[in-house]
């Protein structure tokens, strides 16, 4: 086995972890002293006061501070902000605003706002509201006569307000107007890094689409790869996903055959231009495989004299330090200087409910805000001691985040700062101006129908108000709390959320689940399968009563035509008699209660059997 493999097995190993252990392990890579850290909330404090003096906060955090999801009426625009975008017909898109639209009190919002434009859309929501939320009075039936004339009118001023929610976070629509638009910024010293609006292909012409419009989009920017130091020259995101329809676990062996060549052509056409194409990081249960990708990728001699291979790697999970170990590694092993975009992650609420719909006994991320704070500022540290082989690049829009870089970094040459398109643009401003780095702005590109989850990603994100964007813009929380120790308040960071079996506490506890994502589950599964490989089967009636079946039936595994086991059907009259003995059950509820639980605990308890049969015989 290599020092990779067992490195990823590390990897894997680690997804589940105890939180509090996290944190000590964490506050030591830190090593940030008292004073440190004091001198760090007292900067970004004062960062804050000034961000705060800016006179033209940016209309998403404004917006967002009105409608947080601690609203009912910000649960609802995420939701039709969710929806809309993808529904294609009329009458449905009316329903989803009356469902959404109407039951909220808008009212509460007028005029609450410091912005004239999220002002103007309050009214408007609050008229289409009132218009829709129609009684049956005469004033009732008049409302009712409007909301008829009126919906492809609410229709339209609805997905037009979502549309400008979306052209708030893209940057162009396609690559030709976007690299226009970049030239202001360019011209302040930002460079970019753009990213083509697309992820998840379902389909293999999805996956061949996005790999065509990655490759256009790498031709396009080219033009703008002048500087010779790669740094200093636009760059490219994608994601894996969008190049695989069955990017995951359980298709390695597809994805390793079909995905890794497809990168390889966009990394040697990057290379071809002195660009830099990053790797975005994606769910928790790709990390693994990622990896893998990576390493056969990098690998390849042609790549060889590239810098511009880049890595995101996430800080929400307690895998950040032996991600960035085994990525430091890559790039001794094949003599190579990579690219390392930290973030915070932002799938943290599909992460969440992933885990409790599959009944996982854990998370694959921190719980606790202030841990994956913690956690970034740790690993940030890691990564500023690998700058022989590693450019790290702090992505981040938080104030504290970004005055622990400056605390920790001595090289203000080694490193970059980037931000999203539409955000912490206030906060970057200075930063750049007062300490001469450099910052990268990671801009997404696309049509408005391929928006929507990543819109969806940055609407959660910000809209929670544990969040830096959402706590800027409310005046309430003074700058030292908004810019407060995360090391003190993650001290305490036990888990608080029910994970998957704990749903139902204390009423009962809920099915155990499986997380497929997970090798060492996966290999947990297989070990319990193993020993009904080649078991028989044979199933027949189980009726009250002795039966008599039909003859035996040979059931067939259809992907090797070998034997499963065999089935005798029941009898007509096994049925006959199964019917006349059949009566209700009669037994007390508890006792009844008891025989399903008793059953359900059998099927958990031989899990291996009954996979195994259904695999068999699904083929
Ligand atoms: P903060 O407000 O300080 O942090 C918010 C983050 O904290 C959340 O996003 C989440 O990660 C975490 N969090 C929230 N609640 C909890 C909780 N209860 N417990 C634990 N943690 C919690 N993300 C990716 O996943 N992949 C990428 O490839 C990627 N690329 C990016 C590129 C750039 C240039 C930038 C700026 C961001 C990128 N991101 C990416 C998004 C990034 O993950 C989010 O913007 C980031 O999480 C927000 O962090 P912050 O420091 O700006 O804000
Ligand atoms: C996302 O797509 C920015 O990569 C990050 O949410």
């Amino acid at each position: 086995m290599t020092q990779h493999s067992k490195l990823r097995d590390r990897i894997d190993a680690g997804t589940y972890v105890d939180q509090q252990e996290m944190f000590a392990h964490l506050s030591k890579t830190a090593a940030l002293g008292e004073a440190d850290r004091t001198a760090i909330s007292a900067k970004a404090a004062q960062l804050v006061r000034d961000i705060r003096g800016h006179s033209n906060p940016g209309l998403m955090e404004v917006f967002l501070a009105e409608y947080g999801l601690s609203t009912d009426e910000g649960v609802a625009l995420m939701c039709l902000a969710e929806a809309l975008l993808r529904v294609p017909d009329a009458d449905t898109i009316d329903a989803l605003i009356e469902d959404k639209i109407a039951p909220s009190d808008w009212g509460k919002h007028l005029g609450r706002s410091s912005s004239s434009l999220v002002n103007a859309s309050t009214w408007a929501l609050m008229l289409t509201g009132r218009v829709l939320d129609e009684d049956r009075s005469p004033v009732g039936a008049l409302r009712g006569a409007i909301k008829r004339l009126g919906e492809p009118v609410i229709r339209t001023a609805v997905s037009r307000a979502m549309k400008e929610m979306g052209r708030q976070f893209v940057l162009g629509e396609n690559i030709e107007s976007a690299m226009k638009r970049a030239a202001g910024m360019e011209a302040k010293g930002y460079t970019y890094s753009y990213d083509m609006l697309g992820e998840a292909a379902r389909t293999e012409a999805d996956a061949a689409r996005y790999h065509l419009a990655y490759s256009k989009a790498i031709s396009a920017i080219a033009a703008g790869c002048t500087d010779t130091d790669i740094r200093k020259n636009p760059g490219i995101s994608i994601k894996l996903s969008a190049l695989h329809p069955r990017y995951e676990l359980a298709q390695e062996t597809r994805v390793m055959e079909e995905l890794v060549p497809r990168i390889k052509a966009l990394a040697l056409l990057a290379k071809s231009a002195k660009m830099g194409l990053n790797i975005d990081a994606e769910e928790a249960d790709r990390l693994s495989l990622s990896l893998e990708v990576i390493e056969e990728v990098v690998s390849d001699p042609s790549l060889a004299g590239w810098d511009g291979f880049g890595v995101v790697v996430q800080a929400y999970g307690p895998r950040t330090g032996l991600a960035l170990d085994a990525i430091y590694q890559m790039a001794e092993k094949y003599d190579r200087r990579f690219m390392v975009r930290l973030v915070k992650g932002a799938y943290w609420d599909t992460e969440i409910k992933l885990a409790q719909v599959e009944g996982v006994d854990g998370f694959p991320v921190f719980t606790n805000k202030a841990l994956t704070d913690v956690s970034y500022i740790a690993n940030a540290r890691k990564l500023l001691q690998m700058t022989d082989r590693i450019y790290p690049q702090f992505a981040t829009h938080n104030a504290h985040t970004v005055s622990a870089i400056l605390h920790m970094a001595e090289d203000a040459e080694a490193y970059e700062f980037q931000r999203l398109h539409g955000m912490g643009e206030t906060l970057h401003n200075m930063v750049l101006d007062q300490n001469q780095t450099r910052c990268r702005i990671y801009a997404p590109v696309g049509a408005h129908s391929d928006l929507l989850a990543y819109l969806v990603r940055r609407l959660l994100e910000n809209g929670a108000n544990s969040s830096f964007v959402n706590q800027i813009v409310d005046e309430e929380v003074a700058p030292e709390v908004v810019a407060a120790d995360p090391f003190v308040e993650a001290a305490d960071c036990a888990n608080k959320i029910p994970t998957g079996p704990e749903l139902y506490a204390p009423e009962r506890p809920n099915s155990k689940g499986f997380d497929l994502g997970h090798a060492p589950t996966l290999s947990r599964i297989e070990q319990a399968r193993a020993p009904w490989h080649n078991h028989s089967w044979h199933a027949a009636p189980l009726i009250a009563g002795e039966s008599a079946p039909e003859a035996p039936e040979d059931v067939i595994n259809p992907s090797d035509l070998t034997l499963v086991g065999q089935v005798s059907p029941a009898s007509a009259a096994d049925v006959e008699q199964a019917l006349a003995a059949a009566k209700p059950w009669g037994a007390p509820a508890a006792e009844r209660a008891a025989a399903l639980n008793k059953a359900a605990d059998l099927y958990e308890e031989n899990f291996g059997e009954l996979f195994a049969i259904l695999a068999r015989e699904a083929g």
